[in-house]
C-alpha cells in the first residue's frame, strides 16, 4: 500500500524520475497520483528520495528508514585499498570467528542488489564442525569419484584431447585427497564456517544475485580482518551432483541452488602487500 501526502510533496519529482516501476505520476501543481502501484517492486527509492517524507508505503514503516551520514563513507582512496588488500588468505586458524563480524558480513550481503529487488538469495551460515566435515567429505568423495572415472584409461583415451585443462588438475586433486586422509580439509581450506548463497531453483538470476552478494560480503570480511576464500572445488562439486544431494550436505532450503560459497575463518597473520593488477 502506497500514499503520497500531497500536503507534504513539493512536486520536485524526484521519485518519478527514479522509480523502475514508473508508478509515480508528478504534474506540476496538480495532485500526486500512482499508476499501478501493485507493480511495485519495494526497492524503496521513493521514499529514499524525497525529500519532504510525503511517502508512506507499507514495505517501509518509518524504523525502517535511515539518514545517510555521507561523512562516514569510505572515501574513494580508501575503499580502493580495501578493493587491493582484500585477499584469499588461506592462513586458517582454529580460532573462533566473533560472531558480531558473521552478523555484519551477512548483512553486507543482503544489501547487495538484486534483479528486481526481489531478494530470492537465502543465507545459511555453517559452523558445526560435523557440518563442515559433511562438506569436505562429500568434494572430496565427489572429486575422488570422478578422478577415478577420468583416469580409466580407455575414458582417458577418449576424454583427454576435450578436456585436457582437467586432466592437467588430476594431480592436485590427489595431492587434495591425500591430505583428506592425513585429517586436514583441503577442499575448504580448514574454514571454521561456510556461508553459502542460495536460491530458489528456477529463478533465472541465481548466479549473477549470489555472486553479488559474495561480494559485498568479502570486503566486509577484509575490512574485519576475517579471512573468506571463494569455495570452487565444493561450489562445483555441489553443483554437479544435484541440487537435492547438495541442499541436504549444505543445509540448505529444499529445492534451493547454491550459486555462490564463501568459506571464512580467523587468518594466522595478515599481508603485508598487494602486487599489480
Ligand atoms: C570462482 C572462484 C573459485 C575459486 N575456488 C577456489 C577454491 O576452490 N579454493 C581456493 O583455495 N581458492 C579458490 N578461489 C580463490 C582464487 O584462487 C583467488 O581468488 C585468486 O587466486 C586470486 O587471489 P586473491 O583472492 O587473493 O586476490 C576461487 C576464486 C573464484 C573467483
Amino acid at each position: 500500500m502506497i500514499t503520497i501526502n500531497s500536503e507534504k510533496c513539493t512536486r520536485c519529482g524526484r521519485c518519478q524520475k527514479v522509480c523502475p516501476a514508473l508508478i509515480p505520476v508528478i504534474g506540476k501543481g496538480e495532485s500526486p497520483t500512482l499508476h499501478h502501484p501493485e507493480v511495485c517492486i519495494e526497492c524503496g527509492h521513493c521514499v529514499d528520495v524525497c525529500p519532504t517524507g510525503a511517502y508512506d508505503h507499507s514495505a517501509f514503516p518509518p524504523e525502517s528508514m535511515h539518514t545517510i551520514d555521507r561523512n562516514a563513507l569510505p572515501s574513494a582512496e580508501s575503499l580502493m585499498e580495501l578493493i587491493r588488500s582484500r585477499r584469499s588468505n588461506r592462513t586458517i586458524t582454529g580460532a573462533a570467528i566473533p560472531e558480531k563480524s558473521l552478523n555484519m558480513i551477512m548483512e553486507a550481503a543482503r544489501y547487495a542488489p538484486t534483479a528486481q529487488n526481489s531478494r530470492q538469495v537465502h543465507l545459511t551460515l555453517i559452523t558445526a564442525d560435523e557440518g563442515l566435515l559433511a562438506v569436505e567429505t562429500a568434494t572430496i568423495n565427489f572429486f575422488m569419484r570422478l578422478s577415478r572415472f577420468m583416469l580409466f584409461p580407455p575414458v582417458k583415451l577418449v576424454l583427454r584431447p576435450f578436456l585436457r585443462k582437467l586432466y592437467d588438475e588430476a594431480p592436485a586433486l590427489m595431492a587434495m585427497n591425500e591430505q583428506f586422509r592425513q585429517g586436514k580439509r583441503p577442499c575448504i581450506c580448514n574454514c571454521t564456517a561456510l556461508l553459502v548463497m542460495s536460491t530458489p531453483k528456477g529463478y533465472s538470476f541465481g548466479s549473477q544475485d549470489s555472486n553479488l552478494a559474495y561480494q559485498n560480503a568479502s570486503l566486509m570480511a577484509e575490512s574485519l580482518g576475517v579471512s573468506q576464500i571463494y569455495m570452487g572445488f565444493v561450489q562445483t562439486a555441489m553443483f554437479m551432483m544435484g541440487a537435492k544431494r547438495a541442499a541436504r550436505i549444505l543445509g540448505i532450503p529444499e529445492g534451493h541452488k547454491p550459486w555462490a560459497i564463501m568459506g571464512l575463518g580467523m587468518p594466522a597473520f595478515k599481508y603485508a602487500k598487494y602486487t599489480n593488477r
